[in-house]
């Protein structure tokens, strides 16, 4: 569970008026992630809670239901058009954080991820099952349901809390409403077939409203109705509005941010990435203590069958997705193999990207090693094992891992896109390359080996690296600020800055 970072400067230059915000959201480190969109639900509005009263809505999936957090239900909402009624219920973290979940077993029981069965297929509901997460947000927001807390402002994440801001528009109702993109590429696209079962009304079918070529788009919906919107970094932000990285929404984002409406506030990391406290490591290390970062070196290669080696060890820790780059990773592997250099990779995804992964580990015995599945400890001690992070992503709205393995030593070989640009000082806390290519990689990678064989200049770079400040309180401070703006505005006042 992420530790609260301190946001006392940010409480410094804040109004004392507590505004209730949802934050609706499909996934939640404490209970389920697939990726950094469940860490900053877990973090951000913890960290906001010294400023607001942040509260999260999430679907029942087992992994909420069956945690060891009792729930307690609150509230009923009833069915609209193919939408099932639901029980609002309330789980209460032992740090104050309060988690609204939605019951409804037909949709969210069942065994999987978030967004699908375990063979990677996507639920063939996921409309359904996402509408209702829209449905229920804006109900709340209504005041319907007998909840008994009514939001200030909706914050929705994410193609899966997309249709939010929609149904609270079509129901006329003034509660601003905030969409963060975590991800353009993942659009929540089905056939416009599906509008009367969601209760869509067809006006909504222009593109002005959630038409994306002749369908129904859940991302687009929440671009489209909310007050605002943000994504996690200011280059992707900048990107989004090009047709390299617009996804076929570039012209739509570039109208909004001329209107003001379209901004980018960098992810944070949480307090517990602290690689002298953490527990998740077989030893914990401060600053300077090189051979307590060995130790976990060690161990990652026991881990991962890897023969005892001096040379460097570069670690993938990632979602197995085409945006990620592997295929990249997989055509630099023989030379970093053949320079004295280890891989070590963990992760799960689409099954071509794992099974090319496995492949390779093949191709490598003892020199590259690989274990389909995630989990945090390994993860973590990865971070703190390795010399170098491979993220050679294709594009990167904000990317954590980069910050996580700065935060543990470990330097980041990355491309410049997005966040990554942002937040790796290149030749100072990592290796940055241009194009997405095998060359422009190696040449980075040439770099890392040449610095790497100077521990002068690799200590040196491993100590800026970990002590970059990427802590929540960066991203408090515009969030809170964005709130108020929203907030002030929606009732007619201006903002409290
Ligand atoms: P993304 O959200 O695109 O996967 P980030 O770098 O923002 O990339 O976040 C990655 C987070 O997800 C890290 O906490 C990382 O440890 C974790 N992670 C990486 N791969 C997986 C996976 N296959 N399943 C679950 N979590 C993962
Ligand atoms: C998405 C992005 C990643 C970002 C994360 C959290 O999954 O791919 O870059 O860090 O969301 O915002």
């Amino acid at each position: 569970m992420p530790v609260l970072t301190s946001t006392s400067k940010a409480l410094q230059t804040h109004s004392v008026t507590k505004q209730k915000v949802l934050f609706v959201t499909s996934e939640i480190a404490d209970l389920v992630k697939t990726g950094g969109l469940g860490d900053v639900s877990a973090a951000l509005p913890r960290a906001m809670s010294p400023l607001h009263d942040v509260r999260v809505l999430i679907p029942g999936y087992p992994q909420v239901v069956n945690s060891d957090n009792p729930i307690h239900v609150v509230g009923e909402l009833g069915g609209h058009a193919a939408l099932p009624p639901c029980k609002i219920g309330r789980m209460d973290m032992k740090d104050g954080l309060v988690i609204y979940v939605l019951l409804c077993p037909e949709l969210y029981e069942r065994e999987g991820t978030p967004y699908g069965a375990n063979n990677g297929r996507d639920w063939p509901d996921n409309h359904i099952r996402f509408a209702r997460l829209g449905l229920a947000a804006a109900e709340i927001a209504a005041g319907q349901g007998m909840v008994h807390w009514k939001p200030d402002l909706v914050h929705a994440h994410d193609w899966p809390a997309g249709l939010a801001p929609a149904y609270m528009h079509w129901r006329g109702l003034k509660t601003p409403t905030l969409f963060t993109i975590h991800n353009l590429a993942y659009q929540g696209v089905v056939s416009r077939g599906c509008c009367p079962e969601l209760g869509i009304p067809a006006h909504a079918m222009q593109q002005e409203g959630l038409e994306f070529y002749g369908k129904l788009s859940f991302l687009k919906a929440g671009m489209a109705y909310s007050s605002h919107i943000t994504t996690v970094s200011a280059t992707y932000a900048e990107e989004i509005t090009t047709p390299e990285f617009g996804c076929g929404l570039d012209g739509f984002l570039s109208s909004k941010a001329q209107q003001g409406q379209l901004s980018g506030i960098p992810n944070g990391i949480d307090d517990s990435w602290e690689s002298a406290t953490d527990p998740h490591l077989v030893c914990p290390f401060s600053l300077n203590d090189w051979d307590g970062k060995a130790v976990n070196a060690a161990h990652v290669r026991d881990l991962f069958e890897l023969e005892p080696s001096t040379g460097p060890l570069f670690a993938v820790v990632s979602r197995l997705v085409f945006q990620k780059g592997l295929d990249l990773t997989e055509g630099v592997s023989e030379f970093i193999v053949n320079a004295g250099g280890q891989i070590a990779i963990i992760g799960r995804g689409e099954p071509e990207e794992e099974q090319a992964m496995r492949e390779l580990a093949l191709r490598f015995p003892g020199q590259v090693g690989v274990r389909i599945g995630f989990n945090e400890t390994d993860a973590r001690r990865m971070f703190a094992g390795s010399d170098f992070l491979l993220m050679p992503s294709r594009y990167e709205p904000c990317g954590l891992s980069q910050m996580y393995a700065q935060r543990f030593g470990s330097l980041p070989v990355a491309r410049r896109t997005g966040g990554l640009a942002d937040t790796i000082e290149d030749g100072v806390t990592g290796f940055l390359f241009d194009e997405s290519s095998i060359p422009s990689y190696q040449e980075a990678l040439r770099r890392a080996f040449y610095v790497f064989d100077q521990p002068d200049l690799l200590n040196a770079m491993r100590c800026r690296a970990m002590t970059q400040p990427f802590n929540w309180c960066k991203a408090v401070q515009p969030y809170a600020k964005l709130y108020d703006e929203l907030v002030g505005r929606s009732v007619g006042k201006s903002g409290t800055y």
